[in-house]
């Protein structure tokens, strides 16, 4: 039995105006069911990700192995709604970590909407996808649905198909916080995670931000070079963010530029490029202000360190507390930041315990174009116009279970989903079954082809050559580069093709 078509869903909520806010306004609009469709973003504009924020600084100190929870907790909600207040002062890490020079690193024909293609390509600036973003609800006459500088603070479950969210939206010209509530069937979470910078634990790395303040940011708040001309530069992190960042510092910075490396990266041949150091991954900061590695070496009188080791996504709207007094019965954290993915999901989009919430945009795979699949199953799955049924929840959680236990033994991250070994096909494939063909009279969307021009521009339209990969078995191909006193350890992988992304 399909528990999701017991309940009637006429009303949905979208948070979040990205990549994936646009597509699930167009998914959930063109099945021409549902009577209240609203998307509220936080920003004044759609765009999401790519929205460009010149002015990042002043940095926000880093927080070595905080978690979202802690660094980007909620709102207390004022009493007694609908009020307005002044305006909140908390860091809320709504600006973007695009930097001026960001462009595309997936070809077009792979990255954009099947209904339409980015300006132009293979590989866009920032910009190009920001405006297409902002230009796709427009086209799709979804524009209308969009709740502009409004931040959801709280989404609590009030009864199986029954949510409110607690809205604040941010007034400009009064320089005020105005707050609300609105009730809707379902929720889709369309909020991005690439808001929350995570920085590592390292022992003493607490202690030297509080010695040398403003010395250590977090790429996210990376914007160009010449900001940092002369400096003596570290980077921790070697995947997209560390490389382009690393390879742009060479034109401004004193050289070489350092690059803590945990792994190596697809762009990467045995010798590090010209003007760049590579270093192992850091053993500690010392107090005199020497930052030692793990193979014993040391770099003393660094100016900046920037790392650029990532993200972890953040729910601080999502009302966990059970039986709260304001009416939650969410129960349960959203997300298991232990075990990295979202707590008891199906195919990274439906939530065995919620079958009214939905999530697009989680899974580190194709984006915009993914996500795509990901709306059209939910828009059709609560029109009822779905062609498969969800499978019951043990078998759902059967799903969950052996796939935490495979990308275990591989290394690999739960939502992570590879390109090489066909899991992306089967995915989408996945997604495409549950969503089935529109109707005769035209409502809905269908899940488009992933046809052979997109697979081959994916397979061999590459932003940066790839050195040769040759033999598997030889060291440097296996990647790594981490020793531990005598052992060395190689990369127990060579990453998927897509793994950037
Ligand atoms: C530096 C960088 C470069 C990237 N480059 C590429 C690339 O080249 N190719 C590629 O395919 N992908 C790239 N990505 C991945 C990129 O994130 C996706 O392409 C895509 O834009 C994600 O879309 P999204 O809608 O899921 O999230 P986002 O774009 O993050 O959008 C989420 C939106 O939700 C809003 N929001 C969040 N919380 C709330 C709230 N509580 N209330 C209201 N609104 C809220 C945010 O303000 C934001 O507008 C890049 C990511 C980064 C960080
Ligand atoms: N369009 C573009 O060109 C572009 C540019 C920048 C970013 N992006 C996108 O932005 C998103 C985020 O990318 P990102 O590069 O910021 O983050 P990321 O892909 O999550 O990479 C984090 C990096 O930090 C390293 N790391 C994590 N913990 C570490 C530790 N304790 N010590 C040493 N290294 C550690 C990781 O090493 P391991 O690999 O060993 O885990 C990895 O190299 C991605 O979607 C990416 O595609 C795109």
């Amino acid at each position: 039995m399909d528990q999701h078509k017991k309940k009637v869903i006429r009303s949905v909520a979208i948070i979040g105006a990205g990549a994936a806010g646009a597509i699930t306004a167009a998914a959930f609009k063109a099945e021409n069911y549902y009577e209240r469709i609203r998307v509220f973003e936080r920003r004044d504009r759609a765009g999401g990700t790519w929205i460009y924020d010149p002015d990042p600084l002043p940095a926000p100190p880093v927080h070595p192995g905080s978690l979202p929870p802690d660094v980007d907790p909620p709102l207390k909600v004022p009493e007694n709604l609908p009020r307005t207040v002044p305006p909140n002062q908390q860091q809320r890490y709504a600006l973007t970590p695009v930097y001026s020079s960001l462009t595309t690193n997936v070809p077009d024909i792979a990255m954009s909407f099947s209904d339409r293609r980015f300006a132009y390509g293979p590989f866009a600036p920032h910009y190009v996808p920001r405006q297409y973003i902002e230009d796709y609800f427009s086209h799709h006459k979804t524009d209308s649905f969009l709740v502009l500088n409004t931040t959801v603070e709280d989404v609590s479950q009030l009864s199986a198909d029954r949510w409110r969210l607690t809205l604040r939206e941010y007034d400009a010209v009064r320089h005020v916080d105005i707050w609300w509530d609105e009730e809707f069937d379902a929720v889709i979470l369309a909020n991005g995670h690439y808001s929350v910078p995570y920085v590592p634990q390292v022992p003493g790395l607490q202690t030297y931000t509080t010695l040398y303040p403003s010395r250590v940011i977090h790429s996210k708040f990376y914007r160009q070079p010449l900001l940092y001309a002369n400096k003596r530069v570290l980077v921790i992190g070697n995947s997209a963010s560390g490389h382009d960042i690393a390879a742009e510092l060479v034109t401004a910075a004193h050289l070489p530029v350092y690059v803590s490396r945990r792994s190596r990266s697809r762009w990467e041949g045995p010798e590090p490029p010209t003007g760049i150091e590579w270093k192992p991954v850091i053993k500690a900061y010392l107090p005199d202000g020497t930052i030692l590695f793990s193979d014993g070496s040391t770099l003393a009188n660094i100016d900046t360190v920037i790392y650029s080791t990532g993200y972890l996504p953040s729910f601080p709207f999502w009302n966990s507390k059970n039986g709260s007094k304001n009416g939650s019965k969410n129960g349960s954290p959203l997300w298991d930041y232990a075990a990295g993915r979202l707590a008891n999901n199906y195919q990274h989009t439906f939530l065995r315990d919620f079958p009214t919430l939905g999530v697009v945009g989680i899974p580190r795979v194709l984006t915009f174009r993914s996500f795509e699949y990901q709306a059209i199953a939910l828009a059709r799955l609560w029109s009822g116009r779905n062609t498969a049924a969800l499978p019951s929840l043990e078998e759902q959680e059967r799903w969950e279970k052996e796939r935490a236990e495979r990308k275990r033994a591989e290394g690999n991250k739960f939502h992570d989903i590879t390109w090489d070994d066909g899991e992306t096909m089967e995915w989408l494939g996945v997604l495409f079954r549950i969503a089935g063909l529109g109707t005769l009279t035209g409502e809905g969307r269908i899940p488009p082809a992933l046809g052979e021009e997109l697979v081959w521009a994916i397979e061999h339209l590459k932003k940066y050559p790839e050195p040769e990969k040759g033999d598997e078995s030889d060291e440097h191909n296996r990647g790594v580069v981490e020793t531990e006193g005598d052992w060395v350890v190689l990369e127990r992988r060579v990453k998927d093709s897509l793994a950037f992304i």
